[in-house]
């Protein structure tokens, strides 16, 4: 494993606090209410995008519960934040995200039926997009080279695990959790049909003008700009390194940017891993390979 992480449960973690194996078993027991909601995600697929999303939906829902925060703190990191934080005291519906594998959640989310929206992207821009925050996050260790992150991915040698195992885990835990799948890619083509569909999901109804309202303030060139969306807080407390060119989370915000990276040969590799690892995995895929 990337000497950054350390291998726990068949996923990578980073070696710090509060991610060690203790704090990642005691999220087992948090307590939850049935009205949370769940935003999962393997890293590099949209979790920001949907988090700014759910809030808006949830504060256009229940504006006496909004409050004026970022999303980081709006929207608590299940692995990364101490369990006793204030969203104890939160008003419903809370929000978590979390890019755990579904036997790392907390159980409650079973037991309860917490809602979960589980967002995947094409894994090829996926690693395109690891490839450059793995350069750019100071608590990770830079690739030496574009080939060497291309491997790692494969083999599921980077910061939480395999891509291919986690699509795949979600994929069969959709038979006992109340789960909602979107894609990335579906987003970018109609994020208004999305939005819908999370609202149908999420049992939440909004009028059109509050509808208009969440499209436009979840485009990548709002939310790039709006400091309770982008995470600057975080760049700005330097866990992002100073002297790469890309830093922060939004770069492209495109589909098919894996096509200026991958050789064809590298595509080929994909294909074959990919091909063999999700044989029996029954996924739609909406991105053009
Ligand atoms: S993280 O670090 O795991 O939380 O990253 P995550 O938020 O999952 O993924 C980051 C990528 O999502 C893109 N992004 C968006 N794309 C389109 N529209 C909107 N509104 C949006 N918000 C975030 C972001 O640009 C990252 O993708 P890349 O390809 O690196 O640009």
């Amino acid at each position: 494993v990337n000497s950054a992480l350390y291998r726990y449960k068949k996923t990578n973690f980073l070696f710090k606090d509060p991610m060690r194996p203790k704090d990642l078993d005691a999220l087992l027991d948090l307590e939850l209410r049935p009205t949370d909601v769940f935003v999962v995600t393997y890293p590099k697929s949209g979790t920001v995008w949907m988090q700014q999303i759910l809030v808006q939906i949830m504060d256009a829902a229940h504006p006496e519960q909004a409050e004026d925060l970022t999303n980081r703190t709006r929207v608590p990191w299940l692995e990364e934040q101490l369990i006793d934080q204030p969203f104890r005291d939160r008003p419903d519906p809370r929000i978590f995200g979390s890019h755990l594998p579904p036997d790392m959640l907390p159980c409650d989310v079973q037991k309860k039926r917490v809602k979960v929206v589980y967002v995947w992207r094409n894994p090829k821009d996926v690693l395109v997009s690891a490839y450059h925050f793995a350069q750019s996050w100071v608590l990770l260790k830079p690739p030496t080279s574009f080939e060497e992150f291309f491997q790692q991915f494969l083999d599921g040698d980077v910061y939480m695990g395999s891509w291919f195992h986690h699509v795949r885990e979600y994929f069969e835990a959709r038979e006992h959790l109340d789960i909602h799948f979107v894609q990335y890619e579906d987003m970018l083509k109609d994020l208004r049909g999305e939005v819908e569909k999370l609202c149908l999901f999420l049992g939440q109804s909004l009028t059109e003008e509050q509808m208009d309202r969440v499209v436009e303030t979840s485009t990548f060139n709002n939310m790039k700009v709006n400091p309770k969306a982008n995470y600057k807080d975080l760049v700005e407390k330097e866990r992002y390194s100073k002297n790469t060119m890309r830093k922060g989370l939004f770069l492209t915000g495109v589909a098919g940017d894996w096509k200026n990276h991958f050789t064809v040969a590298q595509n080929e590799r994909f294909d074959q891993v990919f091909k063999e690892k999700m044989r029996d995995v029954s996924l739609s895929c909406s991105w053009e390979y």
